[in-house]
């Protein structure tokens, strides 16, 4: 028996039910497809060769999977003439494999790497032509079910449609998944007719086939029946989600990261989160975002590509491909846009926005401010209402604002420019011209007094009968 396994990932159908313009396969969960967890659950066994049955819009899947899975092959299955036939021309495309055969289905994203592994691992001890991973359920609606002589023995699957009362009872149901050895694979395909009520080649049926060829059929029921599950329409996949949501988080929590309510913090699959995190509840962390150990995020954030350094605190924000640094500090209600870097011990505050901009080493921008496209040096302090000018309706210009600068309050920085180290801006500027460094910038026109003013143009106002009250005049009254 050759050592050499494949798989074989059915994803041809569109999936209807989602009533979407993307096929089924492709709708996301935590942070990969559904098509890319059935994958990565399939790479733990190692194949050489991962084969795609693609169909309904394959374009999209190949696409897909040229990004995701440059690895995978794909066979296109023109007409869905069942998952017999599926698997049928995706062999007759690869007639030269051999050993052990997985095949999965594409919709079916709680599959457990450990699970497939261990479903080969049986197949391959046993020698079996091929072995069915099972689940026990409660409601085995739709589901193939599992047909067992009085040992315990696989005799064949029943399809829910093609079963009789007695079959209908039975709460063992096929999962979809298998192993196969190739060549007992390849025999009993080619015998599959299409007499079953939906008229289809029925994958199910080479189990029965297989075994009354002279096989050995075996089974290996999960501990975990969630793990079968597959995603039909919306309902089951924000119920898959859940799920999968569970998961993570449990996993998390025993390695070491504090959630206090779990149930609101979701975590793709592709995150990383050390251990001594601690979670406040609402907190979404996605795609590439890692977190290193002693950082507090949240509640109510979102990290998406996010990278967050030993000790940072995040508080009610929004980031996107932002790298935030050791025991920086973020928010609340602040947006890192992409390419925002902050430095170690940097501070990003309530409403500052940054996108393409260098925060750096304790530099701080506390409250309302836009940084984009600009560099802030070590120490420097960007006053409340400071913009950066950083656009001129064409082009995009960086503004340089110095180590130990200080930009006063309300400042506008028009790029490009620069505030040089340790310069000084005076509130309400508008900079236009570099600051040398150690200088005083002052750009806003001098302040000027119409004197009694007030008196002469708004006469018995409340403002006037304050003024005069304030000058002592005798004579006017409390308000
Ligand atoms: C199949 C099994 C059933 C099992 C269930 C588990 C058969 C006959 N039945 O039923 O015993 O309990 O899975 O979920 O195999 N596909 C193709 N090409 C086709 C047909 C299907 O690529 O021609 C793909 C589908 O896109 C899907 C997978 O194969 O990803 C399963 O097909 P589906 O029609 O959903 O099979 P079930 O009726 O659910
Ligand atoms: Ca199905």
């Amino acid at each position: 028996m050759s050592s050499e396994r494949s798989a074989i990932i059915l994803a041809a159908g569109l999936g209807t039910r989602m009533k979407s313009a993307r096929p089924k396969v492709l709708h996301e969960l935590l942070g990969r497809s559904l098509l890319g967890h059935v994958l990565r659950a399939v790479k733990a066994v190692g194949p050489e060769r991962q084969i795609v049955v693609v169909g309904a819009a394959a374009d999209q899947v190949r696409e897909h999977l040229a990004e995701h899975a440059p690895e995978s092959t794909t066979v296109f299955q023109d007409k869905q003439l069942g998952t017999g036939h599926a698997v049928r021309i995706a062999m007759e495309a690869n007639p030269d494999l051999t050993g052990t055969v997985i095949v999965a289905c594409g919709d079916a994203p709680l599959l457990r790497p450990d699970t497939l592994a261990e479903l080969v691992e049986v197949h391959e001890k046993a020698r079996n032509g091929a072995t069915v991973l099972t689940a026990e359920v409660d409601d085995p609606t739709g589901f193939g079910r599992i047909v067992r002589d009085n040992e315990g023995n696989v005799l064949r699957n029943v399809e829910h449609r093609d079963a009789d009362l007695g079959e209908l009872a039975i709460r063992e149901i096929n999962s979809g998944t298998y192993a196969f050895d190739a060549d007992v694979l390849r025999e009993q395909l080619a015998r599959l007719d299409t007499a079953n009520d939906q008229g289809e080649e029925y994958l199910t049926d080479v189990l029965e086939l297989a075994r009354e060829a002279g096989h050995a059929v075996g089974a290996v029921v999960v501990d975990d029946p969630t793990e079968v599950l597959g995603c039909n329409d919306r309902a089951q996949l924000a119920a898959l989600r859940r799920i999968l949501q569970g998961r993570i988080n449990t996993e998390l929590m025993k390695s070491g990261v504090t959630m206090e309510d779990p149930e609101t913090v979701w975590i793709d699959a592709t995150v990383k989160v050390a251990p001594d995190v601690l979670l406040h509840p609402g907190v979404q962390l996605k795609g590439a975002t890692a977190v290193d150990s002693g950082a507090e995020i949240g509640p109510d954030t979102t990290l998406t590509d996010t990278i967050v350094g030993a000790g940072a605190e995040v508080v009610r924000s929004h980031a996107l491909q932002a790298h935030i640094g050791e025991g920086a500090h973020v928010g609340p209600f602040a947006h890192l846009r992409p390419a925002s870097k902050l430095a170690e011990k940097a501070k990003v505050g309530a409403f500052v926005e940054t996108k393409n901009a260098e925060i750096g080493r304790g530099a701080k921008a506390n409250h309302l401010a836009y940084l984009g496209d600009a560099t802030v040096g070590a120490d420097a302090n960007i006053g409340c209402g400071v913009i950066t000018a950083n656009y001129d309706g064409v082009h995009k210009h960086r503004t340089e604002i110095g180590e130990g600068a200080f930009v006063g309050c309300d400042t506008v920085l028009v790029a490009p420019v620069s505030v040089g180290d340790g310069a000084y801006v005076a509130a309400g500027s508008t900079i236009v011209k570099d600051v040398e460094p150690g200088d005083l910038a002052v750009a806003r026109a001098r302040q000027a007094a119409l004197t009694d003013w007030v008196a002469k143009k708004r006469p018995g106002t409340v403002s006037d009968k304050a003024a005069r009250r304030a000058k002592g005049e005798a004579g006017v009254s409390e308000a």
